[in-house]
């Protein structure tokens, strides 16, 4: 496969590189500390096309694909992973609405989504009781009318806070079994009845908003639902299967920081005379880890690469989204240890990177939920 990122890709990454150095790495550890919402990044990266990455050009998007989507992510998440996760998590809400919406809802959200005048967009679908099973959530949606009517529950919901519009599941078929009776619906967040809970005190993505919701009697349109009644299942599916590639390029690029900063400290930090680099349990400790980088960037971009080309990609997106959010975890141990006492300190970042890299093994679906999808494709 031919895997060399085209000339608009590569302008893509440049882009997200200069921006995420100039404008986000100066305010990433203040923005941990502080868990202030970082509302200037995400103006900015708005400014520059990178919310709205997979977008068609009439609805205001950069239309430059899933390649350019990875690249980018990684570029922002080297600087911070809280503003890369709320970057990836806008981006697979607007590419969801673009692939499935009717042009009347790509008309209304999308320009939004890429201007910036809806400042987020969240994934409503994991509840307190269904996260690795969202065919189990109990959201309900109920018709009135023309309208729908939504009560229930979300947790964990990246961006909640500050979405301007989320897609929302909800059961419409209360007695058909799990999968089969969920709907997406389209909900902005100012609708009356939709109730944002407390940011949650996180270990890691710590300025990335994340919240329960509640519906409560939430009234919606008869044309928020997206897609077929009854069809949000797939939808969420194909979503996260495009969501796995950039929490793969999170992970990526949070180990690739710290990569980096483990070799300049290497070479710098001496002991027993010399720079601890020249010492081989280090030297092999930064061979592994630019191993496993290496390896998990080959993941990413083959599924990148497949799901540009129009091909199936799920079983690939699970493999680099496993491989890749592993390895981080990994690497920034390492990164701690290379460090040393300096590493276990908040003025150095490598504590930071392995508090961000833990949730990757979490959400967009768990480590043991990858291993299922790889091991059915494989198995049945
Ligand atoms: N694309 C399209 N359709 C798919 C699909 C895919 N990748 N995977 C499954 N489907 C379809 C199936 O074909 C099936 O359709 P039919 O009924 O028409 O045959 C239907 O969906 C049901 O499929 P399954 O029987 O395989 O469903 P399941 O209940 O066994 O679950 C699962 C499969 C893969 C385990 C799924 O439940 C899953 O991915 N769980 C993890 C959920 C998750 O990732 N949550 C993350 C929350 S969002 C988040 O974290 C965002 C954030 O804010 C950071």
């Amino acid at each position: 496969m031919d895997m060399d990122p085209s000339e608009i890709e590569a302008l893509v990454q440049q882009t997200a590189h200069e921006f995420a150095n100039r404008v986000i790495a100066p305010q990433a550890s203040d923005l941990d500390a502080t868990e202030r919402f970082p509302s200037d990044v995400l103006r900015g990266l708005s400014e520059i096309g990178l919310m709205s990455i997979n977008v068609p050009h009439e609805y205001g998007g950069a239309d430059a694909g899933a390649v350019a989507f990875a690249l980018a992510v990684e570029q922002i998440a080297r600087a911070c992973a809280s503003c890369a996760v709320m970057m990836s998590v806008t981006n697979m809400v607007g590419e969801t609405i673009a692939r499935f919406g009717t042009d009347g809802q790509k008309s209304r959200h999308l320009p939004k989504l890429a201007s910036g005048e809806h400042v987020l967009g969240s994934f409503a679908l994991s509840e307190p009781d269904a996260g690795s099973d969202p065919a189990g959530l109990r959201t309900m949606a109920t018709r009135d009318g023309g309208d729908w009517i939504l009560d229930g529950a979300k947790q964990w919901i990246t961006g909640g806070g500050h979405a301007g519009v989320l897609l929302v599941w909800a059961r419409t078929a209360p007695t058909a079994a799990g999968a089969k009776g969920l709907s997406c619906f389209l909900v902005e967040g100012s609708t009356p009845g939709l109730k944002v809970g407390r940011a949650e005190d996180k270990m890691g993505i710590r300025a990335s908003n994340t919240v329960a919701l509640q519906f409560d009697a939430c009234r919606v349109s008869g044309d928020a639902l997206l897609g077929d009644l009854n069809g949000g299942f797939r939808i969420a599916m194909a979503a996260l299967d495009g969501g796995r590639i950039g929490i793969a390029a999170q992970a990526l690029g949070i180990a690739g920081a710290a990569l980096d900063e483990s070799i300049a400290w290497a070479k710098t930090r001496s002991a027993f005379g010399v720079p601890i680099g020249e010492h081989q349990a280090i030297g092999g400790k930064i061979s592994d880890m630019r191993t496993q980088i290496d390896a998990a960037r080959l993941l990413m971009a083959r599924a990148a690469f497949l799901k540009r080309a129009g091909q199936p990609y799920t079983r690939e997106a699970s493999m680099a989204k496993l491989f890749a959010s592993e390895a981080a975890i990994r690497v920034c141990n390492e990164a701690v240890q290379i460090h040393g006492g300096y590493g276990y300190m908040r003025e150095f970042a490598a504590e930071r990177h392995l508090r961000d890299a833990r949730v990757t093994t979490i959400y967009e679906g768990t480590s043991e939920i990858q291993r299922s999808v790889i091991a059915r494709t494989l198995l049945l």
